[in-house]
């Protein structure tokens, strides 16, 4: 099976290309490497023995993609290419419309032209906004999402559902993560964010390797355990299985398809500070602060659809993720600029 990977070069994209190499699978990379590296073809290279075949250009760019599918005989699409930064979209909320919400639709458009009707799109958790119990399962109502980022995808979410009902020939699989971590076991790929880290994970990792003083939680004032946020943290590897569990299981089959991909255990931060601790051997200074606005006291994933409709289950531990990111960490300080 031969599948554009649009967004392959990211965080996400790189490990799903690694996992689906592994299990036979041919990953077409596009990408415009607005948040990735090209180094990170290397790494899928020394970890498979294969490169990729890579073409650098925009989504939103119909004739590149037209080129494309006119070189390539592809099978499926998984969608990963997007801007997914929530403060970064309160201030830039044209830029992630156009190129979450206008960079689906200009993408469905090609596949469409190409006859290609299978897609696997990344949606997220945000699409639940604040639930009102745990854990989430997939009839929960979507759409009070409290961001652009968040808005940009309900919105695609809708536009392939809309799609799927006017066109039924189409497999249309909306697959909402809840909070990937985590690297590749080996240490050479893992997540390389631009500037200061938004995300919880990332920015422990670089607090733990000396790039900056100190964690910031925001908030001990929640009603969980020990008062911070509590979330359902996934490994990058055990994300990345599932959407191949996808692509096998209903890829081929007309549908609209909608999944969890998460473990349906919650952490809370003070958790995964004390198991990133155990990870690397020493303390992570932190400070408790105010909340950060627009933050949910907890979500966690119900698993069950997932396991019961596509057979995967995700099976790595937070000492797993902790471990993984460190080494990563540990191994490029600085990401995958040398
Ligand atoms: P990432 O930024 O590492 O990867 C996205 C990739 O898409 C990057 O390589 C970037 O260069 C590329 N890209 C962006 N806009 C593009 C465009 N217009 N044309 C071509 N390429 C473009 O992010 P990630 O963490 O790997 O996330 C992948 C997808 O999963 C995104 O759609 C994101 O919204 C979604 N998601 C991520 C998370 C998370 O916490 N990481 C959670 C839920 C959903
Ligand atoms: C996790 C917990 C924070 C940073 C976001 C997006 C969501 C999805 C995943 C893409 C929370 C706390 C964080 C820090 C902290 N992305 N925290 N100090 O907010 O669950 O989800 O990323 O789709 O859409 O909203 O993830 O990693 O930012 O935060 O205390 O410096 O860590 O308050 O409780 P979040 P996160």
């Amino acid at each position: 099976m031969n599948v554009l990977v649009t967004g392959g070069m990211g965080y996400i994209g790189s490990h799903t290309c690694v996992q689906m190499i592994q299990a036979g699978i041919t990953p077409v990379i596009v990408d415009n490497l607005c948040n990735a590296n090209k180094e990170v073809l290397n790494r899928i290279q020394a970890l498979t023995d294969v490169t990729p075949v890579f073409y650098q250009g925009d989504v939103r760019d119909e004739a590149f993609l037209d080129h494309v599918f006119s070189e390539q005989e592809i099978d499926a699409v998984i969608h990963f290419a997007g801007l997914k930064a929530v403060g970064e979209s309160v201030a830039k909320p044209l830029e992630y419309y156009d190129n979450n919400v206008n960079g689906s639709l200009v993408l469905a458009r090609a596949m469409r032209k190409a006859g290609v009707k299978s897609l696997v799109f990344s949606s997220s958790a945000t699409v639940y906004g604040d639930p009102a119990s745990v854990p989430i399962t997939e009839a929960f109502p979507t759409g009070n999402t409290t961001n652009p980022y968040g808005r940009s995808k309900y919105m695609v979410e809708q536009c392939l559902s809309d799609l799927f009902h006017a066109e039924p020939d189409w497999s249309i699989t909306l697959l909402r993560y809840f909070n990937p971590v985590g690297a590749h076991p080996s240490g050479t790929m893992g997540e390389d964010p631009k500037g200061i880290p938004n995300n919880l994970m990332p920015f422990i990792a670089q607090v733990a390797v000396g790039r900056r003083a100190e964690l910031a939680v925001f908030g001990n004032d929640y009603p969980t355990s020990d008062g911070t946020g509590v979330r359902d943290y996934i490994h990058v590897l055990d994300l990345a299985d599932g959407h191949i569990a996808a692509l096998n299981s209903v890829g081929a089959k007309a549908g609209l398809h909608i999944y969890n991909l998460g473990t349906g255990q919650g952490s809370s931060v003070l958790d995964m500070v004390h198991a990133f601790a155990n990870a690397c051997g020493h303390d992570v200074p932190y400070k408790l602060c105010p909340r950060r606005p627009g933050d949910i006291a907890e979500c966690w994933a119900s698993t069950e659809k997932a396991e019961a409709e596509l057979g995967w289950k995700a099976t790595r531990t937070i000492a797993q993720m902790t471990a993984d990111t460190w080494l990563w960490q540990s191994n490029n300080p600085n990401g995958y600029e040398k």
